[in-house]
């Protein structure tokens, strides 16, 4: 069957829904296509921290409700090292907050959306291939989920089909570059059906390795502990996990830890990936198809969300007036964004967590980068107007 469209999206994450959302809004026709199934993407646990601008967004477009209802405003973290906590107080330091709302609920609230506007998307489709994005005609094929072969031929294609899509593939080896950074540990998260340990986010620095004490709701919380890149989630059992989580939150006022079921168990491995261009002809790539960030900040959705933002303007100025200037400044305008967010997340990255690799003189170095950073009004505040998100594009 064939059809066409103004913008094909490939991929149903944060960025493809929200891209498709935001070029509904400006009159503009996109079909989205991807593999999974509407439940798999809907359940999909993954981070949950909203920078102030990514509320905004979501907001002004008409995704406030639920998220308002049910997200947790917070006005801080703290750093723990050295066996005590260290407030860093975002209201005060940069004026603004984020939201604990868990990306799986943005991905929820982004289809209804899209399906209460009669928005199409194909979930469950195999097959996906993308031709013609040097051609003035770029479509593509796939078989949709009851095995139809299927044609869309588009003006333009977003790839927004994460890490491990099919679009980055197609710019060419000799255009495409590359720069990585894979860390010599993972992040074995759990979510599970305890009350917060604390009130707002507690990121430590421990001997025994990195931890994090998260939540989604009141009930629930989001728990993360560094450990080896290796590990299978089998050698974590649940007895394991609170045990260490206990021991890394260990020393003076000692979060309340109440163990509950876990509710689900997973290992994360961490990278800091870049991907330039994010243009090549009619392609665009948006979101974890370009770059990925370690997890440290929580910067993957809200890195998606200004790469979309751009990327539904540029179209829009295209539509609008004819104007290319926007799509031709995509992949610079979001790079920038995209650099400045990859520094802020190796460097949480790096003073938090333990490298097999280094020495004793580098862990006390973390230390000293800790206390100076919770103790020096400037430097918090780098860290604070960062954590709640740099200007959008
Ligand atoms: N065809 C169609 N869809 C595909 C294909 C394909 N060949 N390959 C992958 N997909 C889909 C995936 O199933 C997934 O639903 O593309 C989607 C990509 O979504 P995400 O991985 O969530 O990426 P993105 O939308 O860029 O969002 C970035 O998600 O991975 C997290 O931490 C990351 O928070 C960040 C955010
Ligand atoms: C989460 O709640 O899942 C979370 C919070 C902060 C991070 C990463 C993940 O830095």
């Amino acid at each position: 069957m064939k059809s066409s469209t103004q913008v094909g999206i490939v991929g149903a994450g944060p960025a493809g829904l929200l891209l498709s959302h935001l070029l509904h809004r400006a009159g503009i026709d996109s079909v989205i296509v991807e593999v999974r199934e509407r439940a798999y993407v809907e359940q999909r646990i993954r981070a949950g921290v909203l920078e102030q601008g990514t509320v905004d967004i979501l907001e002004e477009t008409g995704l406030g409700e639920r998220m308002h209802r049910q997200g947790l405003l917070h006005h801080g973290i703290f750093l723990r090292f050295g066996g005590r906590s260290r407030r860093i107080d975002f209201n005060e330091l940069a004026g603004k907050s984020v939201m604990v709302y868990g990306q799986h609920e943005v991905v929820k609230d982004l289809i209804a959306a899209r399906l209460a506007a009669g928005g199409d998307i194909r979930f469950g489709a195999s097959e996906v291939e993308v031709e013609g994005v040097t051609t003035a005609r770029p479509s593509i094929r796939f078989r949709d989920a009851d095995g139809v072969a299927q044609e869309i031929a588009c003006d333009y294609i977003a790839g927004c089909d994460g890490f491990h899509g099919i679009c980055r593939p197609l710019i060419p080896s000799d255009v495409l570059r590359i720069y990585e950074r894979v860390y010599p540990f993972s992040w074995l998260g759990i979510l599970a059906e305890s009350p917060p340990v604390s009130e707002e986010l507690i990121y430590t620095n421990h001997e025994r390795g990195f931890a994090l004490v998260s939540m989604r709701s009141p009930t629930i919380s989001r728990l993360y502990l560094q450990c080896s890149a290796g590990d299978d989630v089998a050698e974590w059992s649940d007895e394991r996990f609170w045990n260490e989580l206990r021991a890394r939150l260990g020393g003076e006022d000692v979060p309340d830890v109440v163990e509950g079921p876990v509710l689900q168990k997973g290992i994360t491995p961490m990278r800091s990936f870049v991907a330039e261009p994010m243009r090549w002809g009619s392609l665009f790539l948006a979101g974890d198809a370009a770059h990925i960030v370690p997890p440290t900040g929580a910067k993957g959705m809200n890195l998606a969300v200004s790469d979309v933002r751009v990327l539904a303007a540029a179209f829009a100025e295209h539509y609008a007036n004819g104007s290319d200037a926007g799509l031709d400044a995509y992949s610079e305008t979001c790079l920038r964004r995209v650099w400045k967010t990859q520094r802020f997340s190796w460097w949480m990255t790096s003073m938090l967590h333990r490298f097999p690799e280094r020495s004793e003189f580098d862990a006390r170095l973390q230390l000293g980068e800790l206390d100076y950073v919770t103790s020096s009004h400037a430097a918090a505040q780098t860290l604070a107007e960062n954590y709640v998100g740099l200007p959008m594009n």
